[in-house]
């Protein structure tokens, strides 16, 4: 049965949300390609993680692959913003592929720590989560160095073999807070533990989390646009539990929203993920607004000005020498 809802029904839109430059930079890699060397252009797995971006891009000629193995001889590739292990630039380029490196230059910042430390033969522990793209392809870059850690618990137990020539790194994409949980508990057992020499966490992962934090102290319920591999997407419904929303539900699209998530409901807390397109939040606000939550005010934390020139091989071919 409905509660009724006292005082004016409101949205809290966080910014910054949805697009980071290096999702911008991907996304926009893959339609320059297209026009480039028309259709189709190949891409190895989603080239950035939301079902409404691949599915767009995929009525305009890419197709999406697995592995480097399913790629026509000669045809153009493209490697995702999460990145690839050597290995697979290898495969690419004994298969004569035209490959188009849309890595985020943010994570190609922690593939040259992995492979720096490696050398050094440091012990890497690598903060982040196992399966997931860009967590192969850092590890990738450390090889044999690389031991991944999933989570808190997991940095009780995990096993070095010299406490003193620990460095530790970390997927792009974490929560803020619980990777330092994880660092205090690797910490606590390895006290010469060495950080990397600046963030991994990206600006827009962190951007996204201060947002989202003062956004749910003041809300009764928050949606994150974002689909359910997009790590960063999924980390937000997380924090916004942790910072007071009494409710945070993630959605790809709008009709996925249901009606007794706004039962009793005031203020609606929104957001998006880095990999997220604006119309997506636009169409949620659109929906909030038939409920009722036609008050909408932004909450912003930071502004954002970042951007990235395209991938090299592009630049080239389009003859931009900037
Ligand atoms: Fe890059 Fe961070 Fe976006 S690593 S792809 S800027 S979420």
């Amino acid at each position: 049965e409905d509660r009724p809802v006292e005082g004016p029904k409101r949205v809290l839109l966080a910014a910054p949300r949805g697009y980071c430059a290096g999702v911008d930079r991907a996304v926009v890699a893959v339609e320059k390609a297209l026009e480039r060397y028309g259709a189709p252009v190949y891409v190895r797995k989603q080239i950035v993680h939301n079902k409404h971006v691949v599915s767009e891009l995929e009525a305009r000629g890419a197709i999406f692959v697995e592995e480097v193995d399913e790629v026509p001889e000669g045809s153009h590739l493209v490697f995702s913003a999460h990145g690839v292990s050597p290995m697979v630039k290898e495969a690419a380029a004994e298969r004569q592929l035209q490959a188009i490196d849309a890595t985020c230059p943010l994570v190609t910042k922690v593939h040259r720590e992995a492979t720096r430390f490696a050398k050094q033969n440091r012990e890497i522990l690598l903060i982040g989560h196992s399966g997931h793209e860009e967590v192969e392809g850092t590890a990738g870059h450390g090889g044999d160095r690389v031991t991944v850690v999933n989570s808190p618990e997991e940095a009780d137990t995990v096993v070095v073999e010299d406490p003193d020539n620990v460095v530790w790194l970390s997927q792009t994409t974490l929560s803020v807070d619980e990777t330092m949980e994880t660092v205090n508990r690797l910490r606590s057992r390895f006290p010469n533990l060495q950080n990397p020499p600046s963030d991994d966490i990206c600006y827009a992962t962190q951007n996204r989390q201060v947002a989202i934090k003062k956004v749910a102290a003041d809300a009764d319920l928050v949606i994150v646009v974002g689909s359910a591999n997009s790590s960063n997407s999924v980390r937000l419904v997380e924090v916004a539990l942790q910072h007071g929303a009494k409710a945070a539900y993630r959605i790809d699209y709008t009709d996925e929203i249901k009606q007794e998530w706004l039962d009793g409901v005031q203020t609606v807390g929104v957001t998006s993920g880095a990999s997220v397109p604006e119309v997506l939040v636009r169409q949620t606000l659109e929906t909030l607004a038939s409920a009722g939550y036609t008050d909408v005010s932004e909450v912003e934390t930071a502004t954002e000005d970042l951007m990235f020139s395209l991938p090299k091989e592009l630049r080239r071919d389009l003859g931009d020498c900037d």
